[in-house]
């Protein structure tokens, strides 16, 4: 069966059931500081789950595309993406456990023609000390529809040692039986809705867990292990508690919030383990291999080691589909939230398109893929089609310069040490701009593990030489202790503040030289200001001169300097905290920076601050030339 099929099928299943069939809501959620991303369905639901009316009813359905970037390094195996679509449907104080699961067992059974002998479930198994019950409705309600189809379901305690125990339906604890955004019952936030839920689970056989390599071939099977004969496919959550200080409280209706992988019904109604195989992904195979001139070869196995070409293919159909869809909803690779998943995707996708042997830039052709395949469902793809192209590739290329020079320097370090030292990675990162995460893989590949204690001790050591550098540059050493020097000192906190303010926090200093004339200032920030941001920058330090600020300074220790929200140090999480230092304060709370000084001591000293140039100066470094009138 074809992934629209299966789609087509359920939302028509639960139309024909009351349900209003809603459209896709964007992967970056409206009104949601707590997330940066849609990882589920039941997301956009949420304040009609907490009780306020849904305009359309009481009965909703959709498809919903997700993106979980905590999945990025699981992808390789054959059933994790970063990207995939969960089917939903939600009862909103309407019906309950038992219409959900007969009609799952219907839709499952009878629409998509799943056996149901090879269908096995999970319930809640209570809780005392929450004061909620194991949930033996829902498994009546299961016995009764397998009993329907012939089939007679022993309910069993979930047990590592006994295995199946030739039960159907598993009771486990809120590990794996509860759901809620944050998890289990302890990590809920006050005011959070979530529940026991249900879950299904496909067999693909135990020939799976026999299998030759399967670390897993003299364990007792239990359906949610990682073995790769079970395959989650859908969980029915009965939304019905929200957290409270001191425990639970019943929520205003008793809901249903179901969510089901698309891709893995659809791997299921194919009996095919591997979920690479569907149809959707396959004009992305055909092409990665056309391109690699390499084959595509499945593993049915899930706990094969994927470090072969397998796990390429995968890394960058998954990571090439997530960044295109992330791109049309709008999001532009970056150093910061968003972005900076969207631009560890494509590079991630770029450097294993290396491993298979691709020659050229391929991210923007598989993108163009991913448009055509989906555009029938999403429209909007098509829409931004351009913009998406010219971001992948803009965003490889980047990629490839910084990646051709780390690549180089790691097998030299590699060749002349014979392994990676956590030294060697560090260097990697400070001189090269190579990612500590590519570093890893890439010592991983070679069979080793970057000692990051001492990526920590090099990072940490490198601080103190630059604090110890600074304070002496400082202290004897701004080009002089000239009133015009010290002016454009202070300035240049004034303007690190305001571009973090305009820009993000993802600005760090990265270099810095003062003269009578300017000042010069080098920070992090991937692309070329705009001429407005430019306009902001300049007059959030002249609003500030104006105010008068005091300036003075504090010495701390680094924890509380860090509680105070000073910067300077902290681009790292490695610096000592027990280390005494100079924090400088312009006003309470304008700007806080670790430096030696020395500065002015009122903003009114300083005048009109005016900036000179913008330019880049290398990869992700941009460099500000400032002047006082
Ligand atoms: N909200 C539930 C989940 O994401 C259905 O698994």
């Amino acid at each position: 069966m074809k992934l629209s099929e299966v789609r087509k099928k359920y939302l028509d299943f639960f139309e024909k059931r009351g349900h209003k069939i809603v459209p896709a809501a964007s992967l970056l959620p409206e009104n949601d500081p707590t997330t940066l991303f849609t990882g589920s369905g039941m997301q956009p639901m949420v304040p009609f789950l907490l009780g306020q009316p849904h305009p359309l009813g009481k009965r909703i359905s959709d498809s919903q595309t997700c993106f979980r970037s905590q999945d990025i390094d699981e992808v390789g195996d054959n059933r994790h993406t970063t990207f995939f679509e969960m089917l939903g449907n939600w009862s909103l104080g309407d019906y309950f456990k038992k219409e959900q699961i007969e009609w799952m067992f219907e839709f499952l059974t009878k629409e998509i023609g799943l056996d149901p002998e090879k269908l096995f479930v999970t319930v809640f198994c209570g809780n005392e000390s929450l004061g909620i019950q194991r949930d033996s409705e829902s498994v009546e309600f299961w016995k009764k529809a397998f009993l329907g189809a012939g089939i007679d379901a022993v309910d069993v305690d979930f047990s590592e040692r006994d295995g199946l125990q030739n039960g159907r339906i598993f009771y486990y604890d809120e590990e794996k039986n509860w759901w809620s955004r944050s998890g289990v019952p302890d990590n809920m936030p006050v005011g959070e809705p979530g529940g026991p839920d249900s879950e299904m689970f496909w067999d693909f056989g135990e020939e799976l867990k026999l299998h030759e390599n399967s670390q897993f071939k003299n364990q007792p099977c239990h359906v949610n292990c990682d073995c790769g004969r079970f395959l989650e496919i859908g969980n029915n959550v009965f939304m019905q508690y929200k957290k409270t200080e001191t425990g639970f409280e019943t929520l205003p209706n008793k809901n249903v919030d179901f969510g089901g992988g698309l891709e893995r019904i659809t791997a299921a109604s194919n009996n095919t383990p591997d979920i690479f195989l569907i149809d959707v992904l396959e004009p992305m195979r055909l092409k990665l291999e056309e391109l690699s001139k390499r084959r595509y070869n499945s593993t049915t196995n899930n706990n094969e080691v994927f470090l072969g070409d397998t796990r390429a293919f995968r890394v960058i159909m998954d990571h090439i589909r997530a960044v295109v869809f992330l791109i049309a909803d709008g999001v532009t690779p970056s150093n910061k939230d968003q972005g900076y998943f969207a631009r560890r995707l494509i590079r991630r996708a770029v450097r294993f398109g290396k491993k298979i042997g691709i020659q050229k830039t391929f991210c923007s052709e598989i993108g163009q893929i991913v448009v055509q395949t989906y555009n029938a469902q999403y429209p909007h793809l098509e829409k931004q089609q351009k913009t998406v192209l010219e971001k992948l590739l803009d965003e490889e290329n980047k990629f490839l310069k910084t990646l051709i020079k780390g690549e180089y320097e790691f097998e030299k370090f590699f060749s002349e040490h014979g392994k990676i030292s956590g030294q060697d990675a560090f260097v990697l990162y400070t001189t090269y701009g190579f990612p500590l995460e590519l570093t890893e893989e890439m010592a991983l590949e070679k069979g080793q593990v970057i000692d990051k204690k001492i990526f920590a001790e090099e990072s940490s050591h490198h601080q103190e030489l630059s604090r110890a550098g600074s304070a002496e540059k400082f202290a004897g050493g701004l080009a002089d202790h000239s009133e015009k020097t010290v002016k454009l000192h202070t300035a240049t906190h004034m303007l690190n503040q305001a571009l973090r303010t305009v820009l993000g926090d993802h600005v760090f200093q990265r270099g810095s030289n003062i003269t009578h004339e300017r000042l010069r200032f080098d920070f992090s920030h991937p692309e070329r200001l705009t001429d407005e941001q430019i306009k902001q920058v300049e007059s959030i330090v002249n609003e500030n001169i104006k105010k008068n600020l005091l300036v003075h300074f504090e010495i701390l220790n680094l924890d509380e300097a860090k509680k105070r929200g000073a910067i300077g140090v902290f681009e790292d999480k490695y610096a000592s905290l027990g280390d005494k230092i100079k924090v400088y304060f312009i006003g309470d709370s304008f700007s806080k920076e670790v430096c030696g000084g020395p500065h002015v001591s009122n903003t009114s000293e300083l005048g009109s601050f005016k900036i000179l140039k913008e330019e880049s100066v290398g990869s992700g470094i941009r460099r500000i030339k400032a002047s006082l009138i």
